[in-house]
């Protein structure tokens, strides 16, 4: 069954916050940082559901001065992965967001990820050192959208 994308709200926190244990178990967010991405303004925030349970989850800060939407989170549930959810939630949130650029930050060994960003048209625009609480690097992507 395809999976529906739909705005997600603070309606949406236990399973927000499962799914982020699942997908960052060393990057966790804490529990106001998840309320806050569901509930604070200028915030694009999208569900990937599938028979009715969140299985995917971005959301996207919009930089409008900068024109820019920074995804602050974006996961799929490992069993849902690699069946275009991830980039059905990146081209809805950039559809959504009307920014000129997307931006976002991933760790150098991510390779799943960086390989999905790539194949958006994301490119490479830096590194930030030891980003990562463990000291890994992180690296800058960003995209520019027509809009
Ligand atoms: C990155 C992530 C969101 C991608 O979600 P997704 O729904 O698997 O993405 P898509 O299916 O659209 O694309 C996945 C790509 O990963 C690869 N892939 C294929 N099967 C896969 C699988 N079982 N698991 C992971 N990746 C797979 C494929 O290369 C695919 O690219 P392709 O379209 O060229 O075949 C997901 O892997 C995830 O949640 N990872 C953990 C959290 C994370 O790292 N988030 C990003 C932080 S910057």
């Amino acid at each position: 069954m395809p999976a529906s994308i739909q705005p997600a709200s603070w309606r949406d926190l236990n399973a927000v916050r499962r799914l982020e244990q699942i997908c960052f178990p060393r990057d966790m967010w804490p529990l106001w940082d998840i309320i806050g991405v569901l509930s604070l303004p200028n915030i694009v925030r999208l569900k990937a559901s599938v028979n009715g349970e969140l299985v995917g989850f971005i959301a996207c800060d919009i930089r409008r001065v900068q024109r820019v939407a920074w995804v602050a989170t974006v996961g799929v549930l490992p069993e849902h992965r690699g069946r275009g959810i991830g980039a059905a939630l990146l081209l809805e949130s950039e559809r959504q967001a009307r920014m000129t650029y997307m931006r976002l930050n991933v760790r150098v060994s991510n390779r799943n990820a960086i390989h999905l960003y790539r194949s958006l048209g994301y490119q490479e625009a830096g590194m930030w050192p030891a980003y990562y609480q463990d000291g890994e690097d992180a690296l800058l992507m960003e995209k520019r959208v027509k809009y």
